[in-house]
């Protein structure tokens, strides 16, 4: 294991986490035929930034030339995911670009999406602390097909954050 991701992340709830799906990423990447170190590494790397305040992701990002559009400054937190693979290259020396990529990519799972990045995304999303109705059978799923899972937790997500946006609108409303 890397020494110093422990220090960087700063909160042992966070670090588990990052452990968990480290272990995860590598499972799913050895059912897949992928490099399960590479997903390893991802997996332990990729929240770096992620208790960053909403500020500092945005300072830090821009001082970096990472995109930072409209939909990054009213959801600062996307940047946790590129900001972390720049802190993963400059602080922890990964150099390589499957493993960038999958810190990278891992909140959204949207666009091209690699095997590698697909099983750290699944995993992140998946991981056993994770407690929705559908995860022991997404997880199942992504043993069996990542591009399948991949495309069912997208969904999934998509209708737990419009479900979600729908509530709060409605608490607002009402008050
Ligand atoms: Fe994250
Ligand atoms: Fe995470």
């Amino acid at each position: 294991m890397i020494l110093g991701v422990r220090e960087h992340i700063g909160q042992n709830q966070r670090y588990a986490h990052s452990v968990r799906v480290a272990r995860c990423a590598a499972l799913l990447a050895q059912r897949h035929g992928l490099d399960s170190r590479k997903a390893r590494l991802a997996g332990l790397l990729h929240d770096l930034a992620r208790l960053y305040s909403n500020d500092r992701l945005i300072a830090e990002s821009e001082a970096r030339g990472l995109p930072v559009g409209t939909r990054e400054r009213e959801h600062p937190v996307l940047l946790h995911a590129p900001l972390g693979a720049a802190i993963a290259r400059e602080k922890f020396g990964i150099e390589d670009d499957a493993v960038l990529s999958a810190i990278a990519k891992h909140t959204t799972g949207e666009g091209e999406m690699s095997p590698l990045d697909c099983a750290v995304y699944l995993a992140d999303s998946l991981e056993p602390d994770r407690s929705f109705p559908e995860r022991a059978a997404l997880w199942e799923l992504a043993l069996r097909d990542l591009t399948e899972a991949t495309r069912e937790t997208v969904r999934l997500s998509a209708e737990r954050r419009a479900r979600k946006a729908a509530a709060a609108e409605a608490r607002a409303s009402a008050s």
